[in-house]
């Protein structure tokens, strides 16, 4: 039994974030899971290195590219080994052997009669390395946004290989309906069908404005469209065209694991590229949601694109790792929020599952001698707890097997609530004191047992702390499922030890954010760059709602020699009566913009904590226009 799966491979124009640590981490998980079930399994993953938003990175810090990449690709190998992923292979696009693969399946597919030249006229987005039509873009005025990131697009007119990707429509939409299942989540594949149904147009497979790719074999003005060269690192990193064997073991991929935004590449483009060189589609691709920090979309600018270490740091890698299961709905958009993995730290881990254990493992210690002792004659509630056990295994395998790992998680913690009730409804610490001793053997054992399996189960998460509960009850084998199947693994008459609580609680009184600490700490700038940004006092002269919008207000404001108009978000905060005759604070050198039609000649400024809004004043008269530094 064999299991392929592979994560999206990271542009290195910037480092690791812990939105990018999601879907590796999750990657992690699912691969762990299949090494338990008994799978020979190959996790792939690795750096997406061409393309220009790399080059660009690359030339914005002064350096020569493939330096560049070889810095960043370091980081990211760094940074997942200090996350304990387990990753079996880390590719890189620069690696000559990958350069030499992309190559080969281009001249294919151009074999296939699949491939042909024709100049490109159309809307290119460089953050996003994506081809926009004229009717695809946002227009506003003169300007033109992607509609993926809304950031400007770029006019590209040049002579390109084209890919008949139209071609394949129908044998896509074919092959969708003869596999319900290729795409995951539904709603993902549904929106997949849509595009499907829509037709689709030829792609633009090359690029000749730059170099930074690569080349196409015979015609090398050309390199290589960066998402064409990107896909086919799926199938390079196993042997494709290079090592037979050991490509015919693991294709098709069982798994690609992929953020939403980049579907329609996985399970449009990919599929079609592999239909046009005759290779099998991979089983499934999964595409997740996105996570926000503290409410927020993850952004260099905005300070919140953090490193995943801080968190690692400062509460462990197995809760970061947990939280993320678990508060995240795999598949759904979600919240990164630091509270809630306080919370679900000092609720879930602490008190529910490492409370649990140290209870348990203090009793065997201080009525057993710290000997796990032998079980004899089961009564009812005996009964219950192994049926609550095997009534979770159940549900966690189909779960775990379906990737529902949030919901798999879920049973695991109705389970930890059972033995928590089991535990404290047998009441050992009675039995004890009123001397029963084979009750109090058997309870105890079956409590542990329960907690052991229950770190069999999250052994995929939190592989750390399931080490560490196997070394207390002494458990030396290599966990895997059969350790799962039957009740009665630990074994009489070994040692438990009572060592310190599995999790440390935080204070949720004294506990400061992460994300606070790093984005005052860490994110310097110099005095030039805080200069650039010219604030003025301005007083509200004028304020009202705007038409059929929810949240923007339209402001005049007097900024001493002229009068300026601004439209705000605030409108969920402030009423406009309560505006007028204030003194504000507003950006006065921002490029104007426009919000629902209407100009913005500035932006004021505001402090925002989760759902409240207070406006930046003065502390006393001022004339408006007054420089603020
Ligand atoms: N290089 C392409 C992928 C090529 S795969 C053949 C790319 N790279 S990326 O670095 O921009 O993104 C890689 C992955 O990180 C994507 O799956 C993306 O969804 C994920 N994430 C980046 N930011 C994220 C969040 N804020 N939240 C969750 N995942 C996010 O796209």
């Amino acid at each position: 039994m064999k299991f392929y799966i592979t994560t999206p491979i990271y542009y290195v124009n910037s480092e690791p974030h812990i939105g990018s640590a999601y879907t590796t981490i999750v990657a992690d998980i699912i691969a762990r899971y299949k090494r338990f079930m008994g799978y020979d399994v190959f996790f792939l993953t690795g750096t997406d290195e061409h393309g220009q938003k790399v080059l660009q990175a690359a030339q914005k810090a002064g350096k020569d590219p493939q330096e560049f990449c070889d810095e960043l690709a370091e980081k990211f190998k760094q940074l997942w080994k200090e996350l304990k992923i387990t990753n079996d292979y880390f590719i890189r696009t620069t690696d000559e052997t990958h350069m030499k693969t992309v190559q080969k399946f281009v001249a294919k597919m151009k074999e296939n009669g699949d491939v042909y030249k024709g100049v490109y006229k159309g809307w290119y987005c460089v953050p996003c390395e994506t081809f926009w039509n004229d009717d695809e873009v946002i227009k506003d005025g003169d300007e033109r946004f992607c509609p993926e990131c809304k950031r400007p697009v770029k006019w590209v007119e040049e002579e390109n290989y084209f890919f008949r990707l139209s071609k394949y429509r129908d044998a896509l939409l074919k092959y969708y309906e003869e596999h319900p299942d290729f795409v995951e989540p539904d709603f993902r594949r549904n929106e997949m069908l849509k595009i499907l149904e829509g037709g689709l147009k030829d792609l633009s497979i090359t690029r000749t404005s730059f170099k930074w790719g690569v080349p196409v074999e015979d015609d090398p003005d050309h390199v290589i469209y960066v998402w064409v060269d990107a896909l086919i690192n799926y199938v390079s990193a196993i042997g494709y065209g290079w090592n037979d064997e050991m490509f015919n073991k693991w294709w098709p991929a069982d798994l690609h694991l992929i953020g939403k935004e980049i579907n329609r590449f996985h399970s449009i483009i990919w599929p079609a590229m592999l239909m046009s060189v005759g290779l099998p589609l991979p089983k499934k691709v999964f595409a997740h949601g996105w996570l926000t920090v503290n409410g927020q979309k993850i952004s260099k600018s905005l300070g919140n694109a953090i490193d995943p270490r801080f968190f690692v740091n400062r509460y462990g890698n197995d809760v970061v790792r947990y939280y993320l299961i678990r508060d995240i709905v795999f598949g759904k958009d979600g919240d990164f929020s630091e509270e809630r993995l306080v919370h679900r730290l000092n609720s879930d881990l602490a008190n529910d599952y490492g409370n649990l254990l140290h209870r348990i493992t203090a009793m065997i210690n201080k009525y057993l001698g710290g000997k796990l002792p032998k079980p004899s004659k089961e009564e009812s509630i005996d009964r219950w707890i192994k049926e609550r056990f095997l009534e979770t295994k159940g549900n966690y395998y189909s779960l775990m097997d379906s990737y529902r790992l949030t919901e798999a998680l879920d049973k695991v913690w109705e389970f930890i609530a059972d033995i928590n009730k089991y535990f404290n409804d047998t009441k050992p610490w009675v039995l004890s004191k009123e001397g029963k001793i084979e009750r109090l053997n058997t309870v105890l054992y079956n409590s542990l047992e329960a907690v052991f399996k229950v770190a069999l189960m999250t052994l995929p998460m939190m592989p750390d702390t399931s080490e560490e509960v196997f070394r207390r009850v002494s458990f030396d084998e290599k966990p895997s499922q059969e350790h799962l199947e039957t009740w009665g693994v630990l074994k009489s008459g070994s040692n438990v030890t009572h060592g310190d609580p599995l999790f440390k609680k935080i204070d949720t009184k004294t506990f400061k954010k992460v994300v606070e600490t790093v984005s005052v700490g860490e994110n310097l700038i110099t005095i030039d760059d805080f200069a650039r940004v010219d604030l003025r006092t301005a007083k509200v002269l004028e304020a009202e709602k705007v038409p059929n919008s929810k949240k923007l207000i339209r402001l005049i404001v007097d900024l001493g020699t002229e009068r300026r108009q601004i439209v705000a978000g605030i409108a969920e905060y402030y009423k406009p009566e309560e505006l007028v005759g204030k003194t504000i604070i507003v950006v006065a050198n921002l490029k104007p913009a426009k919000l629902m039609g209407i100009e913005s000649q500035g932006m004021l400024l505001a402090a925002k904590s989760n759902d409240t809004l207070r406006l930046l004043t003065v502390d006393g008269e001022i004339t408006p226009g007054a420089k603020v530094s």
